[in-house]
């Protein structure tokens, strides 16, 4: 029988408010999981007017009750989850006995930042603009099998296995960055100190997560980054280096799809996307920067201004498609009050060719041309921020929604108006509703 476990994947380019509504989803939740990414992610929860950044920790750690885990398809920088551990405790949040690591999650070592820097710099003008933490790298070495899992930093009574491993990928770090800076030893003596404090927190997370639904507590599935970033599925290769869709939930927690009973997709009302690469529908100039400033567009991470655009309906079909989403969160529809005018993107043009899909190639898809349909905006109407009944948003609001369920070809089951918890409709009739309900 399904004790109603539930994902909640970015359907964009990352950045869809996610954390937010883990948020607000988590008190419904015994676990919150994350299954892939590292410490790339920014999730920002605003928990009466105290802001709240995770990265790699899941954003269900707000909640006392909440037991977080990070599974062995993330990869995980010790010294910054130690980091975020300190400054959540400093906040007055413990994780003592409520967080756990996967034991098989591979670790970022020093070393793949400085390869990910040398990478970057070679490609130029074709950069992709990563977070710079070393994520692709870390996926690098596990998918090359010379990579390090936490398990590998144990206290070992003798090391070599793990010496000789670290010596040849350090050789590599410093034949590929043309310089001898690295001494493998030293790098070793790092990771030696992390054991001691790290092992509380090491565990066989996806036996953990079967005990959990053996014994009936359920599961949110906090994801990171969004579908347009996934290795296979988004606009290689300007992508992050791990599964944001659907499929990463099972490999990166060592579950089953059976595990999986709802799929809900992140949206933003508009479109961003922070670093390289193709976006038919961005907004130069005027209406951009209008977007960046009201919807305070700059990253959690890295704190980059993001680039802005229209809501692209295409890719989001798309990631309907690739992640079985069946309902969809819209966030942040207030940042559009200000617009006499809203467009959706309802298909791609390049030349005389009409593209329903985000093409595969990637020279194409940086060619595609957005189609709009026009929606008369509410400014002047009313407005949407903080709104919190359905009914109370403007008409041309519910005309804009309607616009977006009817593209996009999913119900919305919840619409953000700011950035409070409060500052949310969780619609009655919506699948979302309707399983947290059939579940109690
Ligand atoms: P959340 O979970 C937005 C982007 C980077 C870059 C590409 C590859 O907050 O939605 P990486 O460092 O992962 O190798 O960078 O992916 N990126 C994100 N963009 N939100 C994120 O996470 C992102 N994580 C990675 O900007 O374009
Ligand atoms: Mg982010």
């Amino acid at each position: 029988m399904a004790i109603g476990n539930l994902a909640v994947l970015g359907a964009q380019w990352g950045d869809e408010g996610k954390g937010k509504i883990v948020d607000l989803l988590s008190p419904s939740f015994a676990v919150v999981a994350r299954s892939q990414g590292g410490h790339n992610a920014g999730h920002t929860v605003l928990v009466n007017d105290d802001q709240f950044v995770l990265h790699l920790i899941p954003s269900g750690i707000l909640h006392p009750s909440v037991v977080c885990v990070v599974g062995n398809g993330a990869v995980i920088d010790i010294a910054a989850l130690f980091k975020e551990i300190d400054e959540l405790s400093e906040r007055g949040i413990a994780v003592d006995g409520r967080l756990f690591v996967s034991d098989r999650a591979h670790v970022i070592l020093p070393y793949h930042r400085d390869v990910e820097a040398a990478a970057e710099a070679s490609l130029g003008a074709n950069r992709i603009g990563t977070t710079s933490r070393g994520i692709g790298p870390s996926y690098e070495d596990k998918v090359g099998r010379r990579g390090f899992r936490v398990s590998d930093l144990a206290d070992r009574r003798d090391g070599s296995r793990f010496a000789e491993t670290l010596k040849i990928n350090v050789e590599r770090r410093n034949r590929a960055l043309g310089d001898n800076s690295l001494d493998w030893r030293a790098v070793r003596e790092e990771v030696n100190t992390y054991w001691p404090r790290l092992l509380p927190f090491v565990a066989d997370t996806s036996k953990l997560l079967h005990e959990m639904m053996c014994t009936g507590r359920p599961i949110l599935f906090e994801g990171a980054q969004g579908a347009m970033l996934d290795i296979d599925h988004g606009s290689y290769p300007y992508v992050t280096s791990s599964n944001a869709t659907i499929g990463g939930v099972c490999t990166g927690l060592g579950i089953g799809p059976g595990a999986v009973d709802g799929v809900l997709g992140i949206a933003k009302a508009y479109t961003t996307r922070v670093g390289a690469g193709p976006f038919p529908t961005e907004l130069q100039g005027e209406l951009g920067d209008q977007l960046r400033q009201s919807g305070s567009e700059f990253g959690a991470s890295t704190g980059r201004p993001r680039r802005c655009g229209w809501f692209d309906a295409v890719s989001l079909r798309y990631s309907v498609r690739v992640n079985g989403i069946e309902g969809l969160a819209i966030t942040k529809l207030d940042i559009l009050d200000q617009f006499s005018e809203i467009q959706i993107c309802s298909s791609y043009r390049v030349g005389d060719d009409v593209l329903k899909d985000p093409p595969a190639n990637i020279d194409l898809f940086s060619e595609c041309q957005p189609v709009y349909e026009t929606f008369r905006g509410w400014r002047g109407e009313g407005v949407t921020a903080g709104v919190r009944q359905e009914a109370d948003l403007p008409t041309a609001a519910r005309r804009y929604l309607d616009g977006v369920e009817e593209l996009v070809g999913v119900p919305i089951s919840i619409i953000s108006t700011g950035s409070d918890r409060d500052d949310t409709i969780v619609r009655e009739e919506s699948f979302l509703t309707r399983w947290l309900a059939s579940r109690s």
